[in-house]
């Protein structure tokens, strides 16, 4: 089987029947107002509850005016910027913060306790590279500049697996435009699913844009994770399930 039969076969699944409604949904939605779920889980420790009082309001981010400058948000500019929406326990966050020094992390979680872990695992690594924005990513990809961004990071978004719930699921068409306006030409935005659904729709909304490429390198390309992947929480819960994660990267026109 070659990579063009495999899109074909992921966009058989994608359900493009719908494309009609989806389309007309889409022309006549404003951005939809829940793409995620619970905001809190577990009672915290003090611990974890001390990080976010005392560490979460040094690293994070204000994004009730526009921001000029992207990389005057770190003590070190950062040479190049990256976004994680949906980070869940920032292990991947403080994984690739640790490993690009000279990169800056932007950060985004609704989820408390996930807020929390990632603070844990930036304090013990003593990241200065990392900045945290609790609540909707899409408020970020609102006050961010223009082709700000190197890349970003959408690893297990919410599914959404109900019909009814699909106008839910990040990589809309509207999201898509909102996306590439902060991100540099040659950018990447690193997808992962696993959900097949998920993965057919959004991949469908992808080959629909005028904005982003999608170059497998070969049929199994989708299936290979990225060099030195950290993988996250959700990850290890999928495989142990028995599901099989998708990895896109997509590239800014
Ligand atoms: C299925 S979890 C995956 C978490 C993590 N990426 C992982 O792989 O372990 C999806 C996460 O995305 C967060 N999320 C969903 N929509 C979001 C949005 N618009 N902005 C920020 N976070 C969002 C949810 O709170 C949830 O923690």
């Amino acid at each position: 089987m070659n990579a063009s039969c495999d899109i074909e076969g992921l966009a058989g699944r994608s359900g493009l029947a719908e494309t009609g409604s989806e389309r007309r949904g889409e022309a006549q939605q404003t951005v939809p107002s829940a793409l995620h779920g619970r905001r809190r889980g577990r009672r915290l420790s003090n611990r974890r509850n001390s990080l976010l009082s005392t560490v979460l309001p040094r690293l994070a981010l204000n994004v009730s005016h526009p921001i000029a400058d992207a990389a005057s948000l770190f003590p070190d500019r950062p040479t190049v910027l990256w976004l994680e929406i949906g980070f869940g326990g920032g292990e991947h966050l403080a994984a690739e913060a640790k490993a690009h020094p000279d990169a800056g992390y932007i950060g985004c979680e609704f989820f408390l306790n996930g807020i929390a872990k990632a603070l844990a695992h930036i304090e013990a690594g003593q990241l200065r590279n990392v900045r945290l924005y609790e609540g909707d990513a899409r408020a970020v990809i609102e006050a961010l500049p223009p082709g700000s961004l190197a890349g970003i990071y959408l690893l297990y978004p919410d599914p959404w697996p109900k019909r009814r719930h699909r106008k839910r699921r990040f990589l809309s068409s509207e999201t898509l435009e909102r996306l590439a306006r902060v991100m540099r030409r040659g950018a990447e935005l690193r997808f992962a699913t696993d959900s097949d659904s998920n993965a057919s729709w959004s991949l469908a909304h992808i080959l629909r844009s005028s904005d982003f490429n999608w170059n497998p390198s070969c049929a199994a390309d989708w299936r290979l994770a990225w060099e030195g992947w950290c993988p996250t929480r959700y990850e290890a819960k999928a495989l142990r399930s028995g599901r099989r994660p998708a990895y896109f990267t997509f590239f800014r026109k």
